[in-house]
């Protein structure tokens, strides 16, 4: 079996100034697995998250690529190197269609001549997009509708589509189930699993402790900064979870 991890960062530091976001962090997840990243609001996952998607620049540490160290200039780097990012403040378009959306930044171009004019070819992406969303079982009324008339919970799902069909290692969802309700919670957490059918390396974010326990296989908490605990989600359970990131394990001990 290869145990390698797919994606690793190691003795990551990130510093805002005086605060400091991330205090040596280190951090793995493998092929096939759903990592879940928790911790109290301002812990450090969206920073960490930043710094693993190439979004931010670490002070410190490095980012290890199936086991070959890579530094990104640009999440587009990141993105190139097979790692997709669903941000916690989303990263829509408003303005543009659901295709365009799943799209942006690799439009079809029609071939020929419209193509050397740049022309987007967009029914063959409207087409395509809602191929895409439908492979990942996510539902939205019409690709070629804009964003901006979509309920928040369907721009969440546009979100999580267009990670999954785009991500060929890593896929990080930074709380998507946020603003979702049951049901829709419940497709996502059903993405996270074909995602890691599909072989994905999974991180998902989430202050929801019942969809952590559901849908991971390992657990890391963070707190202040730093990683707090590490282990198998078998290991948890709801109580010691929430003592792991309050900090009250350390109490008890
Ligand atoms: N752009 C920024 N500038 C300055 N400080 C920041 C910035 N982004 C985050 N921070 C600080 O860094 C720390 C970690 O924030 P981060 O957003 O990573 O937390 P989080 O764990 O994602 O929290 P939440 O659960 O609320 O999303 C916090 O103290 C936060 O105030
Ligand atoms: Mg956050």
């Amino acid at each position: 079996m290869n145990t390698q991890p797919v994606y690793q960062a190691r003795g990551i530091t990130k510093k805002y100034g005086n605060v400091v976001a991330l205090d040596n962090v280190d951090f793995q997840v493998s092929a096939g697995e759903v990592v879940g990243l928790v911790g109290d609001n301002g812990a450090g996952k969206s920073t960490l998250v930043k710094v693993l998607s190439g979004a931010h620049k670490p002070d410190a540490g490095e980012l290890l690529l199936d086991g070959e160290r890579v530094e990104w200039d640009s999440p587009h780097d990141a993105l190139e190197g097979g790692i997709e990012t669903l941000y916690q403040d989303s990263s829509l378009a408003p303005d543009l269609t659901v295709s365009a959306n799943l799209y942006l930044g690799r439009e079809l171009l029609a071939p020929g001549f419209w193509g050397k004019l740049g022309f987007l070819a967009n029914k063959r992406m409207d087409e395509a997009a809602r191929l895409e969303l439908e492979k990942v079982g996510i539902a939205v009324p019409s690709s070629s509708r804009s964003v901006a008339k979509l309920s928040g919970g369907q721009r969440q799902a546009v979100g999580i589509g267009r990670a999954v069909a785009w991500a060929n290692k890593v896929i990080i969802l930074d709380e998507p189930t946020n603003h979702l309700g049951a049901r829709q919670s419940a497709e996502v957490l059903e993405v996270i699993k074909q995602a890691r059918e599909k072989g994905l390396a999974v991180i998902f974010i989430s202050h929801t402790l019942p969809h952590v326990l559901e849908v991971t296989d390992r657990i890391v908490v963070m707190r202040l900064g730093r990683i707090a605990a590490d282990a198998p989600t078998s290991t948890f359970t709801p109580d010691s979870l929430v003592k792991s990131i309050t900090g009250l394990d350390q109490l008890a001990g």
